[in-house]
């Protein structure tokens, strides 16, 4: 008789984000019948229960309240999984008041809590939410050669622009290698580019409201912020394929393809020429190679990515269905 693998308990962090909701949705269609969902202390876990109803009734999704900086609540969190998709994080391209407070504690004392309780509670495997974000800008990087994972964002760069996102997520990236170097724990990451498709969360998130943005005629070119997009459905299809793949390890960009942000422009424009987007006129992204395959590791272990203008209608009909987006 052949037999099912059942599958193991996990735990996700920010299960109720953007992200994060398409990863629970994922776990339960791929069958993971023993979901802990970490969402912010007071936050609206109920969209969950409906991605539940529709998979898989009959699975098991708890719900933990936890502050990612808090150990023992995170813990709590990944007590009695094997898997642990640790996505949390602040992700937002606002200027903080207190960028350490606001933005670098979360990142990086949350990665070290989880990668904490899990080595201590016999964790498997942690996919770790990484970023393009940690990965570029890189301005020491060779003019001619498409960015892959060997890039690492340089602080110093970022820092004296005030740019604290990218700083957040490359320390948390580095104290995560640190980590599993020091403790022998089971690491992958993923550094997923802008993050496309339909919000299943009640609110705007950032990566969709840049999208959102530029059909409404903003001028921002995202300079620092930009490599590519990727389908949320692809970004989560990863996670699941990083966190069952054997030979899986180290880093994993997740993007369908590089290219300038003036080129995103020239598309979005493109499918919808009833939106004032901006036409961008030169680079946006100083000395970005552009590049179809970028993604070739993640390509390697059998992801298929969606293409691009299927990310760009999929955001904007969702973003007109919730009323992000008028006309
Ligand atoms: N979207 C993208 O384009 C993109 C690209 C690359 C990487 N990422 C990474 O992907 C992850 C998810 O991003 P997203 O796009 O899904 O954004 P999101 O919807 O804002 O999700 C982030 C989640 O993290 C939670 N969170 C933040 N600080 C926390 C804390 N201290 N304790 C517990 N939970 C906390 C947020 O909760 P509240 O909202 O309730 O505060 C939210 O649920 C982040 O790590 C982000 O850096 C995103």
């Amino acid at each position: 008789m052949a037999s099912t693998k059942v599958k193991e308990p996990v735990c996700v962090t920010g299960a109720n984000g953007f992200i994060g909701s398409w990863v629970i949705g994922t776990l339960l269609e791929a069958g993971y019948t023993t979901i802990h969902a970490s969402i912010f202390p007071g936050s609206d876990a109920s969209h969950l229960f409906n991605l539940q109803a529709s998979a898989n009734p009959n699975s098991t999704l708890r719900i933990f309240e936890v502050n990612v900086t808090d150990g023992e609540a995170v813990a709590r969190a990944v007590e009695g999984c094997k898997g642990v998709f640790h996505i949390a994080s602040p992700c937002t391209l606002e200027d903080p008041i207190d960028p350490q407070k606001e933005l670098v504690e979360p990142a990086v004392k949350g990665t070290l809590n989880v990668l904490e309780a899990a080595k201590k509670l016999g964790v498997r495997r942690v996919v770790l939410t990484s970023s393009i974000s940690a990965l570029v800008p890189n301005p020491g990087w060779p003019s001619d050669k498409p960015f892959d994972e060997s890039s690492w964002t340089d602080l110093e760069y970022c820092k004296s622009r005030k740019k604290w996102y990218p700083v957040s997520k490359t320390l948390a990236e580095k104290a995560a290698w640190e980590f599993e170097k020091k403790h022998g724990l089971d690491v992958v990451s993923i550094l997923p580019a802008t993050c496309l498709g339909p919000l299943l969360q009640p609110n705007l998130n950032a990566s969709c409201a840049v999208l959102q943005q530029l059909l409404q005629g903003s001028k921002d070119s995202q300079e620092y912020h930009w490599l590519g997009a990727v389908h949320v459905k692809d970004i989560a299809k990863a996670q699941v394929l990083l966190f069952e793949s054997p030979t899986a390890s180290g880093r994993y960009l997740c993007t369908n393809g590089i290219y300038q942000f003036a080129d995103f422009a020239d598309e979005v424009s493109k499918i919808y020429p009833e939106f004032p987007v901006h036409r961008f006129v030169g680079e946006t992204q100083h000395h970005l190679v552009a590049c179809k395959d970028a993604a070739k590791r993640l390509i390697d272990l059998g992801l298929i990515f969606t293409p691009l203008e299927v990310a760009i209608r999929d955001t904007v009909e969702s973003l007109r269905s919730k009323g992000f987006l008028k006309k």
